[in-house]
Parts: structure tokens; C-alpha cells; sequence
């Protein structure tokens, strides 16, 4: 059996390619948090008043400097993971060595793996969690807007597909609205929970050194520090699932507006119209105009539900400490994520794009949509409403079309689509946008202090 030599020694070639698996692919998208990590690790090490200390002020301005440089490489794409390296952490550490010799053996005092990556996978769910918050509020607030536009569109409102009762196409866009603001809180509940800081917690039974845990949290940008080391380490997984639930629950908004939009814009409905350049043609049938964005959302959703299912039966049942099973819970987060915001963004684009065909949603309106509304005309003038429903259903037939209009500007009361309460979802959606920016600004603002460069653009400052 070939071995090969690796940072921390011999290693069967079999063994490692099954172990690394696909972290050398995987693990460059956490290039920049794994730098940015250490940078704060190192930054720590130094402040330690120990003697001798062990990184002194000058060693760690030229790690932080060297780790700019990677940082550049690595946006440049001149950073590889190779299997002897078998992950970002000992990819970043053999740069370092190779730019800084002697010292970059340093840099791995006082922490391991375990909490190295879990902090970079909380950097980098930090990151995309604030900038995928602000996108489902944009996102909603673009669904607001139609349905201001709309207002006093009638749409015939379902049930089982069916027709049921007046409705509008103002209801049926701040409908969607809501439930996307409902799942930004959910997002926010995730992002709390990933917002505190596992470094330092080294294997998961800390270290004999007296590290400033409060500080390397601070200088990430983090709330806190996970208190409990072991906690911080075996939380890994967990955060994971909580983050992609809530990525879930995102997915399912969007999959239900997809569908009612596939369903509504086919030609027999024709209620909404999604431009031709937002849509696919058919290599055979000319005149195809088909919603393959919509269709991929809908089946993207199932896909981040499965994610989130590979989460849970990856943790069920695993002892505590660092287990390596915890590695596969890293292409589930990553995935989930980039298609969650992939799929919020291109979503953004068909709302914003789309149109309303007053007359398609006017001729959806027979008789048999004000049934209910006529029984509850007979109940306000003072028959039982049981009488009334059994009264109407026996003379259907005789039900006169009323006017769609009219119907849904006698629905006054909260949330009904004559009282939608549009101001005070905007309210909420500007305060989740509000929330999501300085998030963003805080963290963005924590790394440009500790790099000594303006982030995320990495201009300025100087490298070694
Ligand atoms: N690639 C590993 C992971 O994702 C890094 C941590 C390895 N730690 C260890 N004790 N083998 O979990």
C-alpha cells in the first residue's frame, strides 16, 4: 500500500482519498473564512501576556499579512487543496509555512481542527444568512408591490383547486408576502444561534494555555462566545439542521408561489404572464413558452428538504465529541444554502417581472364563486346560516353572477382583501432589510479591522 506524507504524518493513499472524500472541492469555498479565523486566532495568541509569548506583535502583523495574500490567491484561484493537505485548515497552514517558514508552524497553537472548522463554517453561514435575509425581503417587498398594483384585481380565490369564494390578486401577493416575512424570522432565530463563536474550544476539552476566548469571538464579529468547549464543538451538525429548517421553510414559500404561477399562467387560466426571456423554449415545438424556472424551484425545494433530512440522520444517534461523520454535514449547509439564495434571487426577477390579465381573472368568475357570499348576505338579514347554506345549495342554479369588483370591497375587515394592512408588511419587511445591512456592515467592519484591509473588497493595506 502507497502511503503518503501529509502535515500530520503517513497516511494509507486509499484511506485518505476516502476520508478527505470531497473536502479538497468543498472546503475552498471556506478559504475565506478559514483565513479569516486564523487571523483572529493568531491576533489572540499575540495579546496573551505570557513569557515567552507565543506569537509576539510583529509575528502576527506578518501571518495576518500573509493571510491577505492567500485571501488574494484564493479570489484569483491560485489556491488548490490537495489530498495531502486533506482540507482548508492544513492547506492554509502549509501556505503559511511555505510563506513564513519557521513561524507558520505557530499558528496551530491552542486550537485543532474541530473548532477550526466549525468556526469557518459559522463565518461562512454568517455571511450568507445575512446577505439571503435581505434577498427574501427584497424579495417580498417586490410581492408588495404587486399586490398594491392589484389591489382590487379580483382573482377567484380556491380551495382544492376548486372555486371557492372572491378573492384578489392583492390577497393573493401579500399572501406570499407574509409567509416569506415569516420565514426571514425564522431565518434570524438560525442566525442567532449560529452568531456565537466555537474557537478555541481546540478538540473539545480546551487547552492548558489561559486564551482569550471573549476576545476571539469579538474580533470575528461574533455576539458571543459557545460558552462550554465540548458544547461548542458537538453543536456542529445541530446549528446546521436549525439553519437549514429554516432554509426549508423559505424553499416551501417559494415553491407554492411557483406552482400557483405555473398553474395560473397556463394558457386555459392566462391570470399571469411571465415574459418570454424569463422563460425556456422547446427545441421541437415553436410556439413553447414553458416555466422552467418555476418547475427547478419546485424540485429544488425537495432537494433542500432532502439536505436537511441528510443533516439530521447524519447527527441521530452519533456519540458526543468530534465524530468524522460531522463532515457530511458540510456539503448539506453549503448546497442548501447557495440554492436557497439562488432560487430566492431568480424568484425576485420573475415577481418583478410579471404581469396581470384583468380580464382572464374577471372571466374565472361564474355564478357558483359568490355562493358563500350569498349565504352569508341571508344570514346578515337574519336567517339561521345553516338555513341559508342549504337554501343556496338547493337553488345554485338560480344564482345570479354579482360583481367581482364589489364583492371584494365588501371584505373590510383585517387582512381581507379590502384591508390588507400592505403599510405595516412593509413596515416589517423595511425592519428585516434594516436588520440584515447592519449585520452585514458589523461583520464586514469586524474583518476589515482585523486584516488591516478594506473587506470584503481587500483593498488597502499591505502584504506580506
Ligand atoms: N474535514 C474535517 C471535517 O470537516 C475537518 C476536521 C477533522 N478533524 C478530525 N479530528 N479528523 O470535519
Amino acid at each position: 500500500m502507497t502511503k503518503r506524507n501529509t502535515l500530520v504524518g503517513e497516511i494509507d493513499e486509499a484511506v485518505l482519498a476516502y476520508t478527505v472524500g470531497d473536502d479538497p472541492a468543498l472546503d475552498l469555498r471556506l478559504l475565506e473564512a478559514d483565513c479569516i479565523g486564523t487571523a483572529a486566532h493568531v491576533t489572540m495568541l499575540a495579546s496573551l501576556p505570557l513569557d515567552p509569548p507565543l506569537l509576539r506583535g510583529p509575528e502576527r502583523d506578518r501571518v495576518v499579512g500573509a493571510l491577505v495574500g492567500i485571501l488574494r490567491a484564493g479570489r484569483a484561484g491560485k489556491v488548490t487543496i490537495t489530498a495531502s493537505d486533506q482540507d482548508v485548515h492544513m492547506a492554509v497552514e502549509r501556505l503559511l509555512t511555505a510563506r513564513l517558514g519557521a513561524l507558520g508552524k505557530r499558528v496551530h497553537t491552542a486550537r485543532s481542527r474541530n473548532d477550526q472548522v466549525a468556526v469557518d463554517l459559522r463565518l461562512f453561514a454568517k455571511d450568507a444568512l445575512h446577505a439571503l435575509i435581505a434577498d427574501v425581503s427584497a424579495l417580498a417587498r417586490r410581492l408588495v408591490l404587486f399586490a398594491r398594483r392589484h389591489a382590487d384585481w379580483p382573482m377567484v380565490g380556491r380551495t382544492h383547486l376548486q372555486p371557492g369564494m372572491p378573492g384578489s390578486v392583492g390577497l393573493w401577493a401579500s399572501a406570499c408576502a407574509e409567509d416569506l416575512l415569516e420565514d426571514t424570522a425564522l431565518l434570524r432565530g438560525a442566525y442567532a444561534l449560529n452568531d456565537r463563536c466555537p474557537l478555541g474550544a481546540a478538540a473539545g476539552y480546551g487547552v492548558p494555555l489561559p486564551i482569550d476566548r471573549r476576545l476571539t469571538a469579538r474580533l470575528l464579529g461574533f455576539a458571543e462566545p459557545v460558552t462550554n468547549v465540548l458544547h461548542a464543538v458537538q453543536s456542529r451538525g445541530k446549528v446546521e439542521a436549525a439553519i437549514l429548517a429554516a432554509l426549508v421553510q423559505t424553499m416551501l414559500s417559494l415553491s407554492r408561489l411557483a406552482e400557483d404561477l405555473i398553474i395560473f399562467s397556463m394558457p386555459e387560466f392566462g391570470y399571469f404572464r411571465i415574459p418570454g426571456q424569463l422563460c425556456t423554449g422547446s427545441s421541437i415545438m415553436p410556439q413553447k413558452r414553458n416555466p422552467d424556472v418555476l418547475e427547478l424551484v419546485r424540485a429544488r425545494c425537495a432537494r433542500v428538504a432532502a439536505q436537511h433530512a441528510a443533516v439530521v440522520g447524519v447527527m441521530h444517534g452519533l456519540p458526543g465529541g468530534y465524530n468524522r461523520d460531522l463532515q457530511e454535514t458540510k456539503a448539506p449547509l453549503l448546497e442548501g444554502l447557495r440554492t436557497t439564495h439562488a432560487s430566492v434571487a431568480v424568484m425576485a426577477r420573475l415577481v418583478g417581472a410579471l404581469k396581470a390579465d384583468r380580464r382572464a381573472l374577471l372571466a374565472g368568475f361564474r355564478p357558483e364563486v359568490f355562493a358563500a357570499d350569498r349565504a352569508l348576505a341571508l344570514a346578515a338579514e337574519g336567517m339561521p346560516f345553516r338555513d341559508a347554506y342549504r337554501h343556496v345549495r338547493a337553488h345554485l342554479d338560480d344564482l345570479a353572477a354579482a360583481d367581482p369588483e364589489e364583492a371584494i370591497a365588501r371584505k373590510t375587515h383585517l387582512g381581507a382583501p379590502a384591508c390588507l394592512g400592505l403599510d405595516e408588511l412593509d413596515g416589517r419587511l423595511r425592519e428585516v432589510k434594516g436588520f440584515a445591512s447592519r449585520a452585514r456592515r458589523r461583520y464586514y467592519a469586524a474583518v476589515g479591522r482585523l486584516l488591516g484591509v478594506k473587506y470584503p473588497a481587500l483593498t488597502g493595506g499591505s502584504e506580506s
